[in-house]
């Protein structure tokens, strides 16, 4: 048995935390360390099955702190490092750019400084396709690696910023990255504020589902479970240096997306409600992924099948969403929507 010790940061989100949940049972002689601060979208609850478990550890700090990051490292000797922590919501982008300034791109220079001064074997970055920006609506086209970056919100300029930061490592200090830029995620413990999860809950409430503009932009869809999988074939099996695309090859316009939803439920299609447009709204996504299929990554669920799983999961883990959404939420719910 080969025992490395890894850190996940933002271990308590959503992608994080599926990742965090697979990792602790897939390798038990790995060490996983999850190192979260616990910002709204943060939630520890999630990983109550695994905190008994001797190969989980949990440390609450900010990744901006370098004199805590940087302790970590010296004190734990981590060989590998999966970065998810992040500000990962445009509309939040859009409301208040800065401190997705300060996390995406202070924050993940803070922890290349720390993974160069101790040494690490692989330090993989989370990416997102919204960093090459948007394509047109021509269904031949699609971002590969080579695609220039081009984002358009503040977020994904924040994350394009971070890649570049990455990438300067690897050039300058020969630090072994790996950045992984993958299509819209969905699946268990969605924070109710993406366009999925928040569409499952408010048609379970018989509430109205906001859809910008016609609902006709694009998003390529991949289960979160997929990107586990994708995101461990790139951390064993990486090419140092090397930018992965991951991809569902799930196209669907929103409207699309928000209809399955409330066809599966029973619902009635009264309950969309279609709202001003997001600022700078990117068009459509769409992934090539063939450079990661060559290292032997494929996904497992079709998008029909992955969400009727969620949309059970959902309704098997109402406490969970319902908790969230009846606190501060609302208050972010009723000033970024008047529905
Ligand atoms: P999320 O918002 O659900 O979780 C982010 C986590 O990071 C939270 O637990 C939060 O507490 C933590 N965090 C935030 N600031 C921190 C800080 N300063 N220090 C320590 N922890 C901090 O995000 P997600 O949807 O799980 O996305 C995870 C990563 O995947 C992000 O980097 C995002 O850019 C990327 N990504 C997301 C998607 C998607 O569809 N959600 C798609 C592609 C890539
Ligand atoms: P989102 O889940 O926020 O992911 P991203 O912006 O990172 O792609 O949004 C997915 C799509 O759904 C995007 O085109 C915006 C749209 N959308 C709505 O129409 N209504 C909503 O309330 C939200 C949150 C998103």
């Amino acid at each position: 048995m080969i025992k490395k010790k890894i850190l996940v940061t933002g271990g308590a989100g959503f992608i994080g935390g599926n990742f965090v949940q697979y990792m602790v049972e897939k390798y038990p002689e790995y060490e996983i360390f999850n190192v979260d601060v616990l910002t709204y979208a943060g939630d520890l609850t999630k990983h109550q099955a695994i905190e008994k478990q001797g190969n989980y550890h949990f440390v609450k700090a900010d990744i901006v702190e370098q004199d805590v990051i940087h302790s970590l490292f010296e004190k734990e000797k981590f060989d590998f490092v999966v970065h998810f922590a992040a500000e990962s919501h445009v509309d939040r982008s859009i409301t208040d750019p800065g401190i997705f300034v300060q996390t995406n791109v202070i924050g993940t220079q803070v922890l290349l400084e720390a993974a160069r001064r101790v040494g690490i074997t692989k330090f993989v970055h989370i990416s997102t396709d919204e960093v090459y920006g948007e394509l047109d609506f021509d269904p031949t086209t699609f971002f590969t690696e080579d695609t220039p970056l081009k984002p358009n919100s503040p977020y994904s300029a924040s994350k394009a910023s971070s890649d570049l930061l990455v990438r300067a490592y690897h050039e300058t200090y020969g630090l072994p990255v790996n950045i992984t830029r993958c299509s819209n995620n969905y699946g268990p413990y969605h924070f109710p504020e993406k366009l999925i999860p928040l569409t499952i809950s408010r048609v379970l409430t018989d509430e109205k589902v906001p859809v910008y503009g016609e609902g006709q932009n694009i998003r390529d869809w991949l289960h979160v479970f997929d990107h586990c999988v994708a995101i461990d074939v790139v951390l064993h099996k990486g090419v140092g240096g090397e930018v992965y695309n991951i991809g569902g090859n799930n196209e669907r316009t929103n409207l699309e997306v928000v209809k399955t939803i409330i066809q599966a439920l029973g619902k009635s299609e009264e309950l969309i409600e279609f709202v001003e447009d997001r600022l700078g709204h990117d068009k459509r996504y769409a992934i090539d992924s063939t450079k990661l299929k060559q290292l032997g990554w494929n996904p497992s669920f079709t998008f029909e099948t992955g969400i009727i799983q969620t949309i059970q999961w959902n309704i098997v883990n109402e406490e969970w969403w319902k908790q969230i959404i009846s606190g501060q939420y609302q208050t972010y719910f009723n000033k970024q929507y008047s529905i």
